[in-house]
């Protein structure tokens, strides 16, 4: 049994998040994690909200609350949504944890001692108005370049000139419009990540079985000369993790939180303990999944992100790990995304453009989503969402092929057989067939997930479910029924197995169908396929079923048409 560390990428805790986003990373760390737990192996698989920084602290003042209260809200709101989606996190914590706190501050003192923090004065725009320093994106103003007159601190929209906040002809503040700023002096830590430049390549490099997207973007940020630059790690904030050495105050940092980019993905190991306590477990619990002195040696551990996050998991992160000289287990293998479009164009949340996730589950059950999501996947390039993409998909896919099978198979079953698996007759010809063909696929299947090339992973599920209808449309039991019913009683055995063996092999993807299906059986679970002859003998004669309701229902050309204009945007 191998055991197997499986983390996406920290949703913010700001605001719920769209269906790129969700494909993005959860959904295919879930449809993993689903499939290592049913192949037998050890899974623990985290996620947790991002809820540190500007933009939370900002979205909790709209709402009126203090930041503390609008992440707790927001962390139910995600958690619930994320349930909705089945998502299978054995922990959603939350990057605000007193596990995080401690195992931030814990680094920050490892990597000081480890000469790798340096103490930086430097000069930062503050509000008097609003009574906090501004990041540099909260500071507005015209350009100097070419006069557009909401330009960025950080950059002009309009011209694409990356700027300094001292550059923005009557600044002001983004958050209040208060004109009344001035630069003051404050003191900030940075990791010196150029000191690890050697030992970051070093491990990159020996990666040599990296997705091309990860390693290639890895590559260019090591390489270039801006990507491995020394980091401020710390900011002036009320809201996040306050600066200590470990355990002890830091001398001039008073006040000042670390870095939201500093602490989120330190709640990996942050989310673990969090689960270990949640499931009434000691640390050691936890630490046998990260710490390689203390059992995580033997541990593989995955993460799943999109694109923009491989940066921060592939140079920041690691060099946390690495500086920190403790034995904490490093990723084995980085799982990155493209962009899901929709309908051409962005996603665009302050638009109301594209399906979020609470809107989707709303709609149409889950199922649907998770597995327009994972057969369109965005992992060779990025992939776009159409309405009429989604519904030739599911009413394909789903309902004519797979639902269509379960459905006529056990009806079929009913009105010739009672509700029971029939006995008598033998295998033929067609069934050797089938089985070969299916003992092929089903290793296919395998390897595909098993590489996590998850797109690859749903075709071949769906030729193997488009196999069973076209035995079944072939055989035609309903036919052979009125001259040679032992003959019907063997195709239909198979059938009902085969029910069975799809919905083993489809939980990843569709965990809800696949309950259903196996409920029909009266089971709960059912273990995965050693050989496809073996599991399609599973269910005896005289096994008792019932008829499922409908599976999965078409959507139909009217519904598609509201949908569209429905989730088109403001703009
Ligand atoms: N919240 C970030 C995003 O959505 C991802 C954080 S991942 C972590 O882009 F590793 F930092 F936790
Ligand atoms: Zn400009």
């Amino acid at each position: 049994m191998a055991r197997i560390l499986v983390t996406s990428a920290l949703p913010y805790i700001n605001g719920i998040k769209h269906l790129g986003n969700l494909v993005g990373s959860q959904l295919p760390a879930d449809v993993y994690a689903r499939y290592e737990r049913a192949r037998g192996n050890e899974v623990l698989f985290v996620c947790a909200t991002d809820e540190h920084g500007t933009p939370a602290e900002l979205a909790a003042a709209k709402t009126g609350e203090p930041v503390a209260d609008y992440c707790a809200r927001m962390w139910g709101v995600q958690k619930e949504i994320a349930d909705g989606f089945r998502l299978s996190f054995d922990q959603f914590g939350r990057s605000s944890s007193p596990y995080n706190h401690r195992l931030t501050q814990h680094f920050a003192g490892r990597l000081a001692e480890a000469g790798l923090i340096e103490e930086v004065s430097e000069k930062q725009v503050y509000s008097n108005a609003d009574g906090r320093f501004l990041p540099d994106r909260y500071i507005e103003g015209t350009c100097p370049n070419c006069g557009y007159d909401r330009a960025r601190g950080d950059q002009c929209e309009n011209c694409t000139k990356q700027l300094d906040p001292t550059d923005l002809i009557n600044p002001r503040s983004a958050i209040s419009g208060s004109t009344d700023l001035e630069v003051r002096e404050t003191k900030h830590l940075y990791l010196r990540q150029s000191a690890m430049r050697d030992k970051l390549r070093d491990w990159i490099e020996s990666k040599t079985d990296w997705p091309v997207l990860t390693t290639s973007i890895a590559k260019k940020w090591l390489d270039d000369g801006d990507g491995l630059q020394d980091r401020g790690i710390t900011r002036d904030l009320d809201w996040g993790i306050p600066v200590r050495k470990g355990t002890e105050d830091w001398p001039g940092m008073e006040g000042k939180v670390f870095y939201v980019w500093f602490d989120a993905p330190i709640e990996y190991i942050g989310a673990s303990g969090e689960w270990a306590e949640a499931t009434g477990q000691t640390d050691a619990a936890w630490e046998r999944w990260w710490r390689t002195d203390k059992g995580a040696d033997d541990v593989r551990y995955v993460q799943f992100m999109g694109k923009d996050n491989v940066p921060f998991h592939t140079l920041s992160f690691p060099s946390t790990i690495l500086g920190s000289g403790e034995p904490w287990k490093l990723v084995d293998y980085i799982k990155s995304f493209n962009y899901l479009n929709y309908d051409g164009g962005k996603f665009s949340t302050s638009q109301g453009r594209g399906v979020f996730m609470d809107q989707a589950l709303a709609i149409l059950p889950s199922d649907y989503w998770r597995w327009w999501l994972m057969s369109n996947v965005p992992e060779t390039s990025d992939s776009n969402f159409t309405w009429e993409g989604f519904q030739a998909g599911v009413n394909k896919d789903l309902a004519d092929v797979l639902g269509n099978f379960v459905s006529r198979v056990t009806k079929f079953a009913r009105s010739r057989f009672e509700e029971k698996v029939p006995e008598g007759g033998a295998y033929g010809a067609a069934e050797e067939a089938l089985i070969a063909e299916l003992e092929t696929r089903v290793r296919a299947y395998e390897g595909y997930m098993e590489a996590i090339e998850l797109r690859k992973g749903a075709q071949e599920l769906r030729a193997i479910w488009a196999a069973g209808n076209e035995y079944l449309q072939a055989a035609a039991p309903w036919a052979a029924f009125k001259t040679e019913p032992e003959r019907a009683a063997a195709i239909v055995r198979l059938s009902l197995n085969l029910v069975r063996l799809y919905a083993v092999l489809s939980r990843p993807f569709i965990p809800d169908a696949s309950k259903a299906m196996l409920a029909t059986f009266g089971l709960e679970t059912a273990g995965w396929p050693g050989s496809v002859a073996e599991a399609l003998g599973a269910l005896k004669p005289g096994q008792a079923f019932t008829t499922p309701e409908v599976l999965f229902a078409k959507i139909t050309d009217e519904a598609r048409e509201g949908f569209a204009a429905q989730f088109a945007g403001t703009a």
